[in-house]
């Protein structure tokens, strides 16, 4: 059942600290950060942190630090008023929705986070900023809304992963819960930066999710990292229109390659251009 609470809209820090200092004592809080643009895969986050606790925060913000010079951060999709249209219907409390003047009041930050090792590979080698400043978002939205829990999507596994990594390393008081991919019928993981397809491109993007179930069936049959692999690239490999940045198949926490011989569960990834939109997708699968 829709529930269709308006949740309170609120664009400064003072608002929000205001707001959530009228929690009562022993209630708990989620947060959602999004960059808004919301789709299914987003509202199933906000579900869960509804399953999970009392009052619902969810953040709409387009990063700027976590785009590089070139990337998508003017064109990237910014629709509040639908967003906050779909968040009703899941009963959220608040919606925090800055300027980038009220979360940077001095400008650039100067203390900033690295997310070392982990966050240099794959989606970092190829934007080596970006999880710098995914990190510098996350970490200042959690401090300010201080939530027992903070759901993220399996969707972006390296992001969690640093994340995760983050709230180990720093002992942050969060429990950090992820949410599974969630696809279209065709199989197409929901992204934000779908709406950049042309019909054509759609089509080939679903080379993403067909090299996930094969890498998947292979891995049901045989247990085999390098079948999994295989299995994968050959469909890339096929694909018209597609340009693969990486597959791989990695440790899910440290994202360090998982070869043969060894009983896991590992995340296969895959990140590809389609036309000009980048797709990142994976799926877990279990090894041995
Ligand atoms: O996953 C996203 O949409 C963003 O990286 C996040 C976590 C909201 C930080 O800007």
């Amino acid at each position: 059942m829709n529930e269709t609470k308006k949740p309170l809209v609120i664009h400064t820090r003072y608002e929000l600290l205001a707001e959530l200092g009228h929690r009562r004592a022993g209630q708990r809080t989620a947060l959602v950060m999004t960059m808004g643009a919301l789709h299914e895969g987003h509202l199933d986050l906000v579900r869960r942190a509804k399953q999970l606790a009392d009052v619902v925060v969810v953040s709409i913000f387009v990063n700027p630090l976590q785009f590089a010079p070139g990337e998508d951060f003017a064109a990237y999709p910014r629709t509040l008023s639908a967003d906050v249209e779909k968040l009703a219907t899941l009963g959220v409390d608040l919606v925090f929705a800055p300027s980038p003047e009220t979360v940077f009041p001095q400008g650039d930050p100067q203390v900033t986070l690295s997310a070392g090792p982990l966050g240099s590979v794959y989606e970092g080698a190829t934007r080596p900023t970006h999880f710098a400043g995914v990190l510098q978002i996350v970490n200042k939205v959690i401090n300010l809304v201080q939530p027992d829990y903070a759901i993220f999507g399996q969707k972006d596994a390296q992001q969690l992963a640093v994340i995760k990594a983050m709230v180990r390393d720093l002992d942050m008081p969060v429990e950090i819960v992820s949410v599974p991919v969630r696809r279209e019928a065709d199989g197409l993981a929901m992204s934000s930066r779908n709406q950049y397809l042309s019909p054509e491109e759609r089509q080939s993007a679903l080379a993403l999710s067909q090299a996930l179930d094969q890498g998947r069936a292979a891995a049901a049959q045989t247990g085999s990292a390098t079948k999994v692999l295989e299995a994968a690239n050959a469909v890339m490999d096929q694909a018209q229109g597609v340009k693969v940045d990486y597959v791989d198949l990695v440790d899910p926490l440290t994202f360090v390659p998982v070869t043969d011989g060894k009983a896991t569960t590992a995340v296969l990834i895959l990140a590809a251009w389609v036309g000009t939109t980048r797709l990142i997708d994976n799926t877990l699968v279990v090894l041995g």
